[in-house]
């Protein structure tokens, strides 16, 4: 009897309870990417503000409202169509020069490559070009049958190729390439399971086809390894020498550094005491003679690593 009654109040709960629950689901599954980020238009007006009148480099004469609102129209647009195209008008408006040599094209590491640029200080990859700025790790997207954003979910490129996000990184990242000159580097994620280049992604697909020969002197490719972390790939390995093929190809002078080392460094900050964060070979070997003094080399050194790395933002 217990049980029965337990077993038909189950089922009460349950037929009162699904219809909800599933709503609940349906609103957040709709698409696979993350809803549009809340704040959106202040987060865009506020990084675009700071941008041109911050940064140093920036011609000035940029109309902040009037780029939002030349990005905004795809917020009007069915989630699943909008063209790369769709953005002309926004990057018109936004597009400023890249300075030379500065270039920094990237898969699979997202963070290292903010933290190594620093807000265009040292070097500027495209989201920290005006274009990129204001969409980096932002999602955007309207309803998909009504007016009005979508918080919940926003389509990628498993949901449909046309999503609002990736049409504006192709945007982006085809103007990035066509203004790019002098050194162009490309650090990749030599501990990336599935290879450090993505022979379809961004950089394959929206990046390598438009970079402009006559204004490129040669490209650096950098494979870095986590501190720990496995070796994947290598210069001149599986992927990475598939990319070194088709630069070749392409008749560009290329060239490949395993770890380099100014952003190993950075790296380093996180693990100081990993045997492959110490500083030099001297280090190294005073290590198998006296481990006490070992110790002590270390923090110093460790010290005058910090010490660089603050006064060259500073710079
Ligand atoms: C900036 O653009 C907006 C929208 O197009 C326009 O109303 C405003 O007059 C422009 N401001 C300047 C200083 O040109
Ligand atoms: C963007 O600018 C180019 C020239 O710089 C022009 O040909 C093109 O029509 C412009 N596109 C839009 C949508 O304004
Ligand atoms: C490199 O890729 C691995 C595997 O996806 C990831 O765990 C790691 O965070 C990436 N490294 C960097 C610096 O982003
Ligand atoms: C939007 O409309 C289409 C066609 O009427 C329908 O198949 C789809 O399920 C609707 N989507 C939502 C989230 O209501």
């Amino acid at each position: 009897m217990a049980a029965q009654g337990y077993a038909l109040s189950l089922w009460l709960w349950l037929s009162l309870q699904l219809p909800l629950l599933q709503g609940a689901r349906a609103a957040t599954a709709r698409w696979s990417g993350e809803g549009t980020t809340p704040h959106l238009q202040s987060i865009f007006l506020g990084r675009c503000a700071e941008y041109t009148t911050l940064l140093s480099l920036q011609p000035g004469n940029k109309n902040c409202t009037a780029i939002w609102e030349a990005f905004k129209v795809v917020l009007d647009k069915d989630p699943c169509s909008v063209l790369p195209s769709d953005y002309d008008l926004f990057i018109n408006l936004s597009r400023h020069a890249i300075p030379r040599d500065k270039s920094l094209f990237w898969e699979n590491n997202h963070l290292l490559v903010t933290s190594f640029a620093e807000n265009t200080r040292r070097l500027t990859p495209l989201c920290d070009v005006l274009y990129g700025k204001v969409g980096d790790f932002l999602s955007w997207c309207r309803q998909e049958n009504a007016s009005g954003l979508d918080y919940q979910s926003c389509p990628t490129s498993e949901d449909c190729e046309n999503n609002a996000v990736d049409s504006y990184w192709k945007s982006a990242s085809m103007q990035y390439s066509r203004d790019s000159s002098g050194v162009i580097n490309v650090m990749l994620n030599g501990s990336e399971p599935k290879g450090a280049y993505p022979v379809k992604g961004f950089f394959a697909d929206f990046e390598i086809p438009y970079l402009q020969k006559d204004k490129i002197t040669r490209i650096e490719i950098w494979v870095m390894h986590d501190i720990g972390g496995p070796k994947v790939e290598s210069c001149g390995e599986g992927s990475v020498k598939i990319l070194e093929d088709r630069l070749e190809a392409l008749g560009f002078q290329h060239s490949c550094i395993d770890d380099y080392a100014p952003v190993k460094f950075l790296m380093c900050v996180d693990h100081t005491t990993h045997p492959d964060c110490v500083m030099n070979s001297a280090s190294a070997s005073l290590r198998r003679e006296s481990p006490s003094f070992y110790t002590t080399g270390d923090a110093s050194l460790v010290i005058s690593l910090l010490v660089a790395l603050t006064s060259a933002s500073q710079m």
